[in-house]
């Protein structure tokens, strides 16, 4: 704040230069450079831009259970109800759907049966949307908000497959997952892909400050040294932001974080399996590293969900987070799904002080719902 209270985004300043060669250092050996932005909507919204100028093409693939951000471009990529608020939404955002094994009609004898069907209906509707016009698919590398939906075996190598088969780019939305959430700095790495842009915002700065962001592949960034990049934000790379940037990522590094999440990352993950055994409410649990849902069903068999999808006409899940603040449990519900994600600096002592409390609340739900 000292240096530069602000400068320009054509002007070069030191802090956004540091951050952009640590977050280019951090990323695959394909990836080349960094447009700055503010937050997670804006960063979707560019790499949406900039892979439409890159590849000519104007149709973007991206999924139901998904958010993306509230502005009107990340709005039409988003996939569940907040985008209703947009629509008739813009003409090329084309959904399909997840790989939402838990919920799905269709009971699969494996993860990889699963990903065959779930690639090869990607794979047929691309045919059927015509390759020739899509420019990406966009999609949370993990599914955040929508239930940490993780993708079973497989799948996200089939998507890159198919991005390579027919030339659309591999866009991974990591502004909920990146940052070491999933056990790895970009939950891509979990996955043994490496997708074409990558977007980040949120645990960049750690929330000190508003801060996000667009890497691209070396093939996107060399396009743009003869082509205009129509992208520009009054305060993209800001220097406070990128100096909140460059502060956090150290301390990543330097305090190894990622050892943290995947040591009390595994504790969480047998907390939720007893939790799930315990309560006839919980019909599922999904976790990696610190990063975890709690899927609440009215009957574990049927696996239907304890409030419908889009409504929650008794105020149900209301409820649920209410109990869990009165007892200061501070989280987030959506649809049927309370999620659990701890910050990543979490004791494995303080964990398991605060699932006593999800525990006490399961028990609330088993008695008044059940
Ligand atoms: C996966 C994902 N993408 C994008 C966004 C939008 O980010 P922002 O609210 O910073 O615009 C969010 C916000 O929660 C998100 O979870």
């Amino acid at each position: 704040m000292d240096k530069f209270c602000f400068a320009g985004p054509s002007y070069g300043v030191e802090p956004r230069a540091k951050l952009a060669e640590k977050i280019i250092g951090l990323m695959p050996e394909n990836m080349g450079k960094v447009f700055f932005t503010n937050a997670g909507a804006e960063s979707n919204e560019n790499a949406v831009k900039i892979a439409r100028m890159f590849t000519g093409k104007f149709k973007v693939f991206s999924r139901y259970r998904s958010y993306h951000g509230s502005s009107f471009g990340a709005g039409n990529l988003t996939g569940e109800p907040r985008r209703y608020a947009l629509e008739p939404g813009a003409p090329g955002f084309i959904k399909f759907f997840d790989p939402y094994v838990y919920q799905e009609a269709i009971k699969f004898e494996s993860e990889e049966k699963a990903t065959e069907f779930y690639v090869s209906k990607l794979r047929e509707q691309i045919v059927y949307e015509g390759p020739e016009s899509i420019a990406a698919i966009v999609l949370e590398t993990v599914t955040g908000s929508n239930g940490v939906i993780i993708p079973p075996k497989g799948y996200l190598p089939g998507v890159r497959k198919i991005c390579d088969e027919f030339k659309i780019l591999l866009i991974c939305d990591e502004v909920m997952t990146g940052w070491g959430r999933t056990g790895k700095m970009f939950a891509f790495e979990n996955f043994d892909i490496k997708p074409d842009i990558v977007t980040f915002a949120k645990g960049v700065t750690c929330g000190y400050t508003a801060l996000g962001g667009v890497v691209v592949s070396k093939d996107i960034a060399e396009y743009f040294n003869d082509n205009v990049l129509s992208c520009g934000l009054t305060y993209s790379g800001h220097p406070l932001g990128c100096a909140a940037g460059v502060a956090t990522v150290d301390y990543y590094l330097e305090n190894n974080i990622l050892e943290n999440v995947n040591k009390v990352g595994n504790v969480l993950g047998e907390i939720l399996e007893d939790l799930k055994i315990k309560h006839p409410s919980v019909g599922d649990v999904r976790y990696i590293g610190l990063f975890s849902a709690i899927e609440l069903v009215k009957d574990k068999e049927t696996r239907e969900p304890l409030v419908p999808y889009g409504k929650d006409p008794e105020g149900i899940m209301k409820a649920v987070l209410g109990k869990l603040k009165e007892k200061r449990f501070m989280t987030y519900t959506h649809e049927n799904i309370v999620i659990v994600a701890p910050p990543l600096i979490i004791t494995e002592e303080q964990l398991k002080e605060e699932m006593v409390k999800m525990d006490e609340v399961l028990t609330w739900i088993d008695k008044e719902y059940i």
